[in-house]
């Protein structure tokens, strides 16, 4: 591998067939960019210089990302790809060699391009063979099978059009070289553009070889030209991605759906049901069970802990053996001890509930802080807010809150307290006894007859 590795990612055009007012590069795989995908697979590579092209889109593209190690070059007017390498080449270092790389090809393989790096003497080429070839650049070679040209799907002749194997777009090149024929390119072609394709030919005038790395992996070298490209390749990742969670011992009910959008670790013994979704960074201990349609996001799921379906998850810490769902919420700040319920309709919110406390039914509990073995009756809501600030319910250990009852927060209900259902609790509540607050005037009214419709 050369020892100067720059690397150039284009990623400047508007991306019309995705007819999108987002620039391309920024429509996400896997909750991620493209573009974000293609930085991260040419780190691997330990470039000296990274550098990415941008235009369609203004800052919108540059905006988009944090890494500082990024070199922005713009290409104010899209006049092809040659041109956009051009606009960085007074930024390439004279004794290095420039890694091409295409901003909307997100699977991109870096064992590739390393083996391409390794080949390439004074230019090479990563090309593929498709049994489709329309619209790509195809690899002319001679009679011997020296490459002696790229020639573009709108120049081809009928015969050339045969042709298989066809051109990535990722080119690796001796910056000297890239520099002198970037500067002599022309747009003299069907499409009035600056093809860096052009500069194949250029290298063979020169006598020199060009060099070829073949790979077999179509997907790791497809772009994402249309939202259907972009489905096709989303499905690619996530299949594969399910794939090596099975082979970390995952049990996925149907590996063609799942979605995961950042990281999922797991231990032994996981099952997964159908259609769920996982994003950020989450992880899934020893024996966890995960059911149909739940969405979990940033958030720690304990060991033997069970997940029915439809609950919706994120930011929270789940301890072992906890039962949750179906239908729950845990929202950001929710926090459960070993063996903790929530069940059906229940939503949680920067909460800590204590080991074995229960909260089944239809309840709110936001800014609340609950023991052990507490039991939170049927439609349960802490009042947590008084229209502008924020406070807390303390509920001790041993508690059993009747159902429908509100807790007007700030709000202390003691050890063992047991709260009658029905009542509205405005003052703290004292351990070990019953407290109620409801309307006394419980009427009946003989004879009543219930209204007819008229
Ligand atoms: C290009 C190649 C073709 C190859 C194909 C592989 C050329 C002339 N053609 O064709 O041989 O088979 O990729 O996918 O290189 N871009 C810019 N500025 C521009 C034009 C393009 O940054 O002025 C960027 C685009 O954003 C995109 C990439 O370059 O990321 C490729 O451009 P695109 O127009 O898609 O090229 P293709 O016609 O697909
Ligand atoms: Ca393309």
């Amino acid at each position: 591998m050369p020892t100067k590795v720059n690397i150039v990612i284009l990623a400047a055009g508007k991306g019309t067939r995705m007819q999108s007012l987002t620039p391309k590069v920024l429509h996400c795989l896997a909750g991620k960019p493209l573009l974000q995908h293609v930085i991260e697979a040419a780190k691997a590579l330990s470039p000296s210089k990274m550098i990415v092209i941008y235009g369609y889109g203004g800052d919108a593209v540059p905006n988009a990302f944090t890494q500082e190690d990024i070199i922005w070059v713009e290409q104010k007017e899209q006049l092809g790809t040659g041109h956009a390498v051009l606009q960085a080449s007074p930024k390439l270092d004279d004794d290095g060699t420039t890694l091409i790389l295409l901003g909307d090809v997100p699977l991109l393989n870096a064992s590739s391009c390393l083996a391409l790096l390794n080949k390439t003497k004074s230019i090479g080429l990563l090309t593929v063979n498709k049994e489709n070839p329309t619209g790509y650049g195809r690899v002319i070679r001679d009679a011997q099978g020296h490459i002696v040209s790229i020639v573009e799907h709108k120049d081809a002749t009928e015969a050339q059009k045969k042709v298989t194997e066809v051109n990535t777009g990722i080119i690796a090149v001796n910056n000297g070289k890239l520099k002198k024929w970037l500067s002599q390119l022309s747009n003299d072609n069907a499409q009035g553009e600056y093809y860096l394709t052009d500069i194949i030919a250029m290298a063979v005038n020169e006598g020199l070889s060009v060099e070829a790395e073949v790979t077999h992996d179509e997907s790791s070298v497809a772009g994402v030209n249309s939202k259907a490209d972009l489905a096709g390749l989303e499905r690619v990742y996530q299949l594969a991605y399910a794939t090596k969670l099975m082979e970390a011992g995952a049990t996925i009910a149907d590996p063609f759906r799942i979605d995961v959008r950042g990281e999922l670790a797991i231990g032994k013994d996981v099952e997964i049901d159908v259609g769920c979704v996982f994003e950020g960074h989450v992880i899934l201990a020893d024996q966890v069970k995960i059911g149909p349609y739940c969405v979990i996001k940033d958030s720690v799921i304990g060991r033997a802990t069970t997940v029915a379906a439809f609950t919706h998850i994120d930011q929270a810490k789940v301890a072992a053996d906890c039962k949750l769902g179906p239908y729950a919420r845990l929202r950001p700040g929710a926090e459960l001890a070993d063996s903790a319920h929530v069940g059906n309709f229940v939503e949680i919110k920067n909460s800590q509930i204590g080991v074995n406390s229960k909260v089944n039914h239809l309840s709110y509990v936001g800014d609340a802080t609950i023991g052990q073995n507490v039991n939170i009756g049927a439609g349960t809501i802490t009042c947590n807010y008084d229209g502008v600030n924020k406070y807390r319910t303390v509920i001790e250990d041993n508690v059993f809150i009747g159902s429908d009852t509100q807790l007007v927060a700030p709000v202390v209900i003691g050890e063992g307290a047991t709260i009658a259902a029905g009542s509205t609790i405005t003052k703290n509540a004292p351990a070990g006894q019953l407290t109620f607050c409801r309307a006394k005037d419980q009427k009946s009214i003989p004879n009543w007859k219930r209204p007819v419709k008229k």
